[in-house]
């Protein structure tokens, strides 16, 4: 059988075109999913964060969303730091966030935030019918990536109750190591606000020794200086006045309505 030049290409294209149909009607048959998935994986880490899971506990499904029911998401105003009416379950933060309408420029800061959403999406936590912890989300450059996490706070809007990031693109065994449980379980007691009442907490380089002794340290991760700096600087924003501050100062005081 001979095969021409024009019959080659017609023959290629025609395999470009069945690839290109299957792998984009995969794309948006999956996406739901996908987008479901993350919902979840966000749930999870909120669960981490707060203690509700043992940091390396696998959830399936429906224990995560049985978990979840003491959490309460919340849309709050960023600059007041009061809950509004936006519906959690649609807010999308990240989006908010790139949109002139509902963002401004952030102030200059070292965690190089660019844009502030006006609104934020929270979580807090019921235990036995009292909120026990507030969980909000974190972001920031390290060396590599902006990591992307939650802390949880204690009633007093001053104790840190868990860190977790869940998404990040640093080095696996250096700035990576932020994932790592013996370093997250070194962040639960220590606290947030100085004497001056801005946000102390810190990364150091090396070892800070127990939350008693070094209540506003924790240590650093061994060869990843920049990520750990980066840590301290997105803490330093998003605990500030700019960041959640307000907010947890309303909720140090009272349930939000
Ligand atoms: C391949 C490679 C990957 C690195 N990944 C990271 C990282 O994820 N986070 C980080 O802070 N430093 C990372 N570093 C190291 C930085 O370049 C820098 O040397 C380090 O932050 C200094 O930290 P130290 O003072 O703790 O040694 C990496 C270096 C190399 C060569």
């Amino acid at each position: 059988m001979r095969h021409d030049a024009l019959y080659t290409i017609l023959f290629s294209g025609a395999v470009c075109v069945v690839c290109a149909v299957l792998v984009s009607s995969a794309a948006v048959s999956l996406k739901e999913d996908q987008l479901r998935n993350a919902a979840l994986d966000k749930q999870r880490n909120v669960l981490f964060a707060a203690g509700l899971a043992q940091l390396g506990e696998r959830l399936d499904t429906g224990e995560t969303l049985r978990r979840f029911e003491r959490v309460r998401p919340l849309v709050i105003d960023l600059a007041t730091g009061e809950p509004t009416d936006i519906d959690p379950a649609t807010f999308d933060q990240a989006k908010a966030a790139k949109d002139p309408e509902t963002s401004r420029i952030a102030p200059d800061n070292r965690a190089s935030v660019q844009r502030l959403p006006l609104h934020a999406l929270v979580y807090e936590v019921l235990q036995d019918g009292e909120l026990s912890m507030a969980v909000v989300p974190i972001e920031g450059y390290g060396l590599w990536s902006t990591l992307y996490g939650f802390l949880a706070v204690g009633a007093d809007g001053n104790s840190v109750r868990g860190i977790t990031y869940y998404q990040h693109g640093e080095t696996p065994g250096l700035g990576g190591e932020v994932d790592n449980p013996k370093w997250k379980a070194l962040w639960p007691g220590r606290k947030i606000y100085g004497d001056s009442g801005r946000p102390a907490i810190r990364v150091v380089k090396g070892t800070a020794g127990s939350p008693e002794e070094a209540p506003y340290e924790v240590d650093g991760l061994t060869g990843a200086t920049i990520t750990s700096n980066g840590i301290t600087a997105m803490l330093d924003f998003w605990l500030g006045e700019e960041g959640f501050q307000n907010y947890l100062r309303k909720f140090q005081e009272g349930p939000a309505q």
